[in-house]
């Protein structure tokens, strides 16, 4: 009937687990204080986590490169370019537009010059940010709103009917 000689000894009942834990050495407290620890540590790993996440997320890092060993990011063939496409690349960890705008491509930093919303792109209201809704032309002038400072520029061209930024 018992399966251990420790059952059959106290009757295998709960008198017989605390006669165990005695034994043992164990207390049921420190056994839940042990669980409340683990259980607060990892939750405060998420949490951290999720923070890192969202700080990347609103304020993404400059200074690494994205593309190639020459620091170079491929936005698509020439082809996937009409007058007036744009794309949103990641370009050095920055958001940058690269536009065929009627004179001819741009690369336009997506971040704004306000407070730092990631500014849209629209071919019919050219570029414009959510936040506070400053407006740009596609030279990244500022057209109207509260943005300060152009949009900061970087190089961009064709190389081998792919449209690149970066220093060709
Ligand atoms: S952050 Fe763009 S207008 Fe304010």
């Amino acid at each position: 009937m018992y399966e251990t000689e420790a059952e059959r000894d106290t009757g295998g009942t709960a008198a017989g687990e605390e006669a165990s834990d005695r034994d043992s050495g164990e207390r049921p407290v420190e056994r839940r204080s042990f669980l409340n620890a683990l259980l607060f540590g990892a939750v405060s790993l998420l949490t951290m986590y999720g923070a890192y996440a969202v700080g990347r997320y609103l304020w993404p890092p400059r200074g690494e490169t994205a593309g190639g060993e020459l620091g170079q990011v491929e936005a698509g063939t020439e082809d996937e370019f009409p007058v007036g496409a744009g794309k949103k690349v990641l370009y050095r960890g920055e958001p940058v537009w690269v536009i065929h705008a009627p004179f001819g491509f741009v690369a336009l930093s997506a971040v704004c010059t306000h407070l730092g919303c990631i500014v849209e792109y629209d071919p019919q209201k050219e570029i414009w940010c959510p936040c506070h809704a400053a407006f740009f032309d596609l030279r990244g002038n500022v057209k109207s709103g509260p943005a300060p400072s152009p949009l900061p520029s970087y190089p961009v061209g064709i190389v081998g009917g792919k449209v690149v930024v970066g220093e060709l």
